[in-house]
């Protein structure tokens, strides 16, 4: 970025990064830190659900904790983590929309929230569907562990991304 020309890159991310709720988020002393803090709130919320779901899933505490039990649990929590982590995530994005997209931490990290989205939907449609049928049983299904292991490996990459981007 050029400081005397302003951001350079696409019009609409331009037009993003300079529009009047851009410019508050940089120049406002407290509200991007406190963006920043609802986001790190609602990735623990939602990677920490996740993560005790994923642990279950690849067999941890299996038959002693039901899964479906455990889902009905943890699901709110992360769909709240998700609810909070993803409008806080678009308005630190605004702040820097024009560095951002060049920044290859902000690319890997979206690349695998795409990814971790898909993820979660193949497993609904396909172990997740039949969870109650194996709920109890001693080791979850391959498909359940494989979900598990790769959700697993997902979100803390995106986590590690996450934090990277500051310092890309
Ligand atoms: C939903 C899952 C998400 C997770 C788990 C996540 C995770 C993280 C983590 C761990 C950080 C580092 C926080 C820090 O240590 O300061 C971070 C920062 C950031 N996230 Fe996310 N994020 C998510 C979604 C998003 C989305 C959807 C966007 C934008 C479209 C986004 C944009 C950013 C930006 C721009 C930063 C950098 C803030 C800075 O360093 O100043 N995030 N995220």
């Amino acid at each position: 970025m050029d400081h005397d020309q302003g951001p350079t890159g696409p019009g609409w991310l331009v037009a993003l990064e300079t529009s009047p709720l851009g410019d508050t988020l940089r120049q406002s002393i407290w509200l991007y830190p406190l963006v920043e803090i609802a986001h790190i709130l609602g990735l623990a919320l939602l990677v920490g659900s996740i993560v005790a779901f994923d642990l279950r899933l690849m067999g941890a505490r299996a038959p002693l904790l039901p899964a479906d039990a455990l889902s009905r649990l943890l699901l709110p929590i992360s769909v709240t983590g998700f609810a909070l982590a993803v409008p806080t995530g678009i308005l630190l994005f605004i702040a820097e929309a024009t560095a951002l997209v060049r920044n290859p931490a902000f690319l890997v990290k979206m690349a695998l929230l795409v990814l971790a989205l898909v993820n979660i939907a193949v497993f609904h449609s396909l172990a997740g569907h039949a969870m109650a049928a194996w709920s109890l049983a001693d080791r979850p299904p391959r498909a359940a562990r494989l979900a598990g292991a790769a959700s697993l490996t997902l979100w803390v990459a995106i986590l590690a991304c996450g934090r990277l981007i500051a310092y890309v």
